[in-house]
């Protein structure tokens, strides 16, 4: 999408569609108060009218409901219901009038947000004669109002278009997502910052290394894993922050197979890699003065003849060693070495992102995402991004006793908690063995990834991460 700032009247704003905000009890800017049909206006949040004032052509207001409610996340919804107005009206260019606010900066990223995640489809295999495809696409996106919020709208654009390409990751099939796929993605990442490193192991390298939870969850199928390392060099002084996202491209289950209805929805089980590496790519791209090693387990979860068992002890990649009673738990598995493997390389705090356990869509839905850490303040800075970028996370608590539920019964750990309750909560306790002191913050976005319904995230992938990671570097660097 092309973005811009400028300062102009409505009538020479020079767009397709014209948007200019209503509140309630408000009045209409006195360019248009007079058009045919103003007085049906109506300043409730999200009621649009349209309406053809001659200058500009056409105009839609939209219902900005009581002026001191109006905050980011509001304009994020009605930014996307303009978009799908756009859509309807096929017009490719649109200018938004913006709102009065306290915080001008914010608000410019919000509708530039809501404008991008609201007007994304997935059509990569959809045939030319689809009859929902939009006639027009909306490619230009005008901000009416000062131009010192250039720099705010293409802060925006860029981690709003990261969100879409993640979301690209997400919706694409386990037969095309696959984790040589990721690697690929990453290494055009690389390619396209002379700041950014890749280094990619293969299933030979992951089993030399002894990453043995990555290699333990490859075994049972024909496709090779992929261990992907990004490194960002933004500088600044601060310490080396890490992101961990799980990349499993189909969960089947394994050995412990999961039922058939709904199985499809596992291709979605990469969507902690695509936010890793999508949101790097937006760091990346926005230069900002921190440094990242991304890590990205890979692999599929299939069950078969070499499959790893109920029961089996594998060794991971600090040492420990874990009795593998769930082969659905793999999510942990391949999360620990990865940890690991990324403290090793030198991350000196770190936050891992997955959709880890169902249980976290019984605890929080798909409102928040579920937040467990072993430090204050890396939780209290991911919980003061996700209120800043929308993509909020609460946070839940570590225990002795929860640990206690993870020991094995012949290793050292098991991947499953001796009782059901809490799961998220036990699949987190079980990570925290393999950062030792690092502070660490695991993110459970199995709620939130996909169908979270909001106006601007719709059905399917949401892109869920990459904009908190992005505000979260921009708040640390
Ligand atoms: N990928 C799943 C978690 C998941 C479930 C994500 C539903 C989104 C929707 C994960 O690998 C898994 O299977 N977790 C198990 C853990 C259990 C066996 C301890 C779960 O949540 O049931
Ligand atoms: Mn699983
Ligand atoms: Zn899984």
């Amino acid at each position: 999408m092309n973005v811009d700032v400028r300062q102009r009247s409505l009538r020479d704003a020079d767009a397709a569609l014209v948007v200019v905000g209503l509140f309630e009890g408000g009045s209409l800017p006195a360019e248009v108060a007079d058009a045919p049909g103003a007085g049906d206006a109506k300043g409730s949040f999200k009621t649009m009218t349209r309406l053809y004032p001659g200058a500009p052509e056409r105009l839609v207001v939209v219902g900005l409901g009581e002026r001191d409610a109006l905050d980011a996340e509001k304009l994020r919804v009605l930014a996307a219901l303009v978009a799908a107005e756009a859509t309807k009206l096929e017009a490719s260019s649109l200018a938004w009038a913006l709102p009065p606010a306290e915080d001008e900066g914010a608000a410019a990223e919000a509708i530039v947000t809501g404008t991008i995640l609201g007007s994304y489809r997935f059509d990569r295999f959809k045939g030319q004669d689809d009859e929902d495809a939009p006639t027009a696409r909306l490619s230009s996106l005008t901000l009416l109002g000062p131009a010192e919020l250039a720099g705010a709208a293409e802060t925006a654009r860029v981690y709003s278009e990261a969100a879409n390409r993640a979301r690209d990751l997400q919706e694409t099939p386990a037969n095309f997502a696959r984790p040589e796929d990721l690697a690929k993605r990453a290494e055009e990442i690389a390619a396209g910052n002379d700041k950014v490193t890749v280094e990619v192991l293969d299933g030979d390298a992951i089993r030399a290394k002894g990453l043995g939870g990555l290699a333990a969850v490859t075994q049972g199928g024909p496709v090779d894993p992929r261990l992907i390392v990004l490194r960002y060099a933004g500088g600044g002084d601060g310490p080396t922050l890490g992101l961990v996202g799980k990349g499993v491209t189909f969960d089947t289950g394994g050995i412990v197979l999961k039922p058939g209805a709904g199985m499809q929805e596992m291709k979605f089980d990469m969507s902690g890699a695509s936010a890793v590496l999508e949101a790097t790519a937006a760091i990346a791209e926005l230069g900002l003065p921190i440094d990242l090693i991304t890590v990205v387990p890979s692999t599929e979860n299939m069950p078969s003849g070499t499959a790893v068992k109920p029961g089996d002890v594998i060794t991971q990649y600090n040492g420990k060693t874990v009795e593998v009673n769930n082969t659905d738990a793999e999510g942990r598995l391949i999360l620990a070495d990865a940890l690991a493997y990324a403290i090793e390389l030198g991350a000196e705090r770190v936050v891992d992102i997955a959709t880890l356990t169902g249980a976290v869509l019984i605890a929080l839905g798909s409102t928040y995402a579920a937040v467990v850490s072993n430090d204050d303040e890396l939780a209290g800075e991911l919980t003061a991004a996700g209120e800043e970028s929308g993509e909020l996370v609460w946070r839940l608590p570590l225990h002795d006793e929860y640990r206690a539920m993870m020991k094995g019964t012949v290793a050292d750990l098991s991947n499953l908690a001796k009782k059901r309750e809490a799961g998220s909560i036990t699949a987190a306790s079980f990570l925290e063995e393999f950062v030792d002191d690092t502070p660490w913050a695991h993110i459970d976005i199995a709620g939130t990834a996909w169908d979270v319904n909001r106006a601007y995230t719709g059905k399917g992938g949401s892109g869920y991460g990459v904009r908190l990671l992005v505000q979260l570097a921009r708040d640390l660097a």
